[in-house]
């Protein structure tokens, strides 16, 4: 269909000042005065809309081109808008009706609430809020993409089917063939599965780390970004059953040199969002969150804190809160507690480094104290963890120890033993949530809100 892209016409004012233009899109406002009617459409080349004017003596059927989401193709002469002369609009002078849309249609011009929206994930996609959503969600991917790319790091695709569970959470979602077979109940889960397809049990992905290791210990520098899954049974506003990661891994990289690494990401992709969408970023800041902007630029130009675990513990325990988990050495941090050092003592990014070793995955590397790990977790306001960062055990002999005290299976890990059999070197590597960063993006309070379909427990459209 021959048509200019929206986009197009409202960026380029020299260009189309007084030029014919054909258009298409979805009504998305629409106001009926006394001689003529007002169009804003949308094609999603653009987040800003197009308005269309409507010459009642000239567009004879307007009346049918008002209810919301009706999908026209205009034609007609770029003028400069009314009350804003930086920005064209257009004088209509032929319209076409491609899709009418009857007045059943839920989303109308009213507030609706986000709740109300999610029982409609196909529609919700044609609002502003998600439109600024999605767009931010495809810049921040560019963003992350560019980054690695500008730092020499290997993009990888890791397997979505995996034998193996990294964060030994048992939080799998079975793959199987075979389903579940009440006849087969008292064999025991290894010889159950040895019947299915790849028999042995498989589940998809909760990280690609593992497999991340294995090419940074041929590349060096490698990332993943790709979805993960876990059978959470947590029904929370940041938790997801399907979620996509990004998992960076470095050979040569110790603790502190991989925070670094992922503080200058974290500002990189930051600057690049408040570069390309500040028109969706003001979405956020007029609706959900004041002052957004300046706190993610705060994010671009101040130095993030850095916390040991035990002294976190610390200040938690000074804080004189009451806290519904009890705070002591060794508990794991509760969302409550995170937010409390973000959101009331730091007010800006932390790394909370140096956790108890019981409290992580069997890869961290131990420290000295024989008690901690080289595990750090970076937390930021409004949102909790959003990285989950370690250097990786290169001993051989302690990282099958560290499998071993877990009751795990030795011969699962073995191509990941081999990595310290065969010229181990010291390596770190790091896991952002994408989704978690794009609600500390917006300001967005719900993970639900940041994916098309969101998958959580008992939730699939
Ligand atoms: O802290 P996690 O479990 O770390 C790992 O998976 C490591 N293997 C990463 C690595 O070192 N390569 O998860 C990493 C991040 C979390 O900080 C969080 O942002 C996100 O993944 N995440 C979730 N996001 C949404 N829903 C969930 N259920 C999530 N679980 C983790
Ligand atoms: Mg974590």
């Amino acid at each position: 269909m021959k048509h200019t892209f929206i986009k197009d016409v409202l960026l380029n004012k020299k260009k189309w000042l007084n030029k014919s233009v054909t258009v298409c899109g979805w009504v998305r406002t629409s106001r009926d005065s006394k001689t003529v009617a007002f169009l804003e459409i949308n094609d999603g080349s653009s987040f800003k809309h197009m308005q269309v004017i409507l010459d009642k003596e000239i567009i004879k059927n307007f009346n049918e081109l008002l209810p919301l989401c009706t999908s026209v193709k205009v034609t007609g002469k770029c003028v400069e808008a009314q009350n804003n002369s930086d920005v064209l609009e257009i004088n209509a002078e032929k319209v076409e009706i491609l899709g009418s849309c009857p007045p059943e249609y839920p989303i109308q011009k009213k507030p609706h609430t986000l709740e109300f929206l999610r029982t409609m994930p196909h529609l919700r996609v044609r609002t502003n809020t998600f439109s600024a959503m999605f767009r931010i969600r495809h810049a921040l991917s560019e963003a992350i993409h560019r980054y690695f790319w500008d730092n020499d790091y290997m993009y990888v695709h890791t397997p979505i089917i995996t034998g193996s569970d990294c964060e030994g959470a048992g939080e799998i979602f079975k793959v199987t063939t075979i389903g579940y077979d009440a006849k087969n109940k008292f064999k025991s889960e290894a010889d159950y599965y040895a019947n299915d397809f790849f028999g042995c049990q498989a589940g998809l992905t909760v990280s690609g780390q593992l497999e991340g290791e294995v090419m940074a210990l041929a590349y060096g520098k490698i990332y993943t970004f790709g979805p993960t899954f876990r059978a959470e049974n947590s029904n929370t506003s940041r938790h997801a059953a399907e979620f996509w990661q990004i998992e960076p891994e470095v050979a040569f990289a110790e603790i502190d040199d991989i925070i670094e690494i992922a503080t200058a990401m974290i500002k990189y992709i930051v600057k690049f969002v408040l570069e390309k969408c500040p028109d969706e970023l003001a979405l956020f800041e007029r609706f959900y969150e004041k002052g957004l902007i300046a706190k993610l630029q705060n994010v671009v130009d101040s130095e993030f804190e850095k916390l040991d675990y035990t002294k976190a513990i610390d200040i938690l325990k000074k804080s004189g809160k009451e806290f519904v988990y009890p705070v002591e050495w060794g508990c794991d941090l509760q969302s409550e507690h995170e937010r409390y050092l973000t959101d009331e003592v730091f007010k800006c990014p932390v790394f909370v480094v140096h956790y108890p070793k019981d409290l992580k995955s069997f890869y961290m590397k131990q420290n000295p104290d024989g008690k901690t790990v080289s595990a750090t977790d970076l937390l930021v306001p409004g949102v909790g963890e959003i990285i989950g960062c370690s250097e990786r055990e290169a001993d051989y002999e302690k990282l099958k120890q560290a499998i071993l005290d877990r009751g795990m299976n030795l011969s699962d890990y073995d191509n990941y033993l081999d990595l310290r059999k065969f010229g181990t070197v010291p390596h770190s590597g790091f896991g952002l949530g994408l989704e978690r960063m794009l609600m500390y993006i917006t300001g967005i309070g719900n993970i639900r809100d940041t994916a098309i379909y969101p998958r959580a427990k008992g939730e699939l459209r």
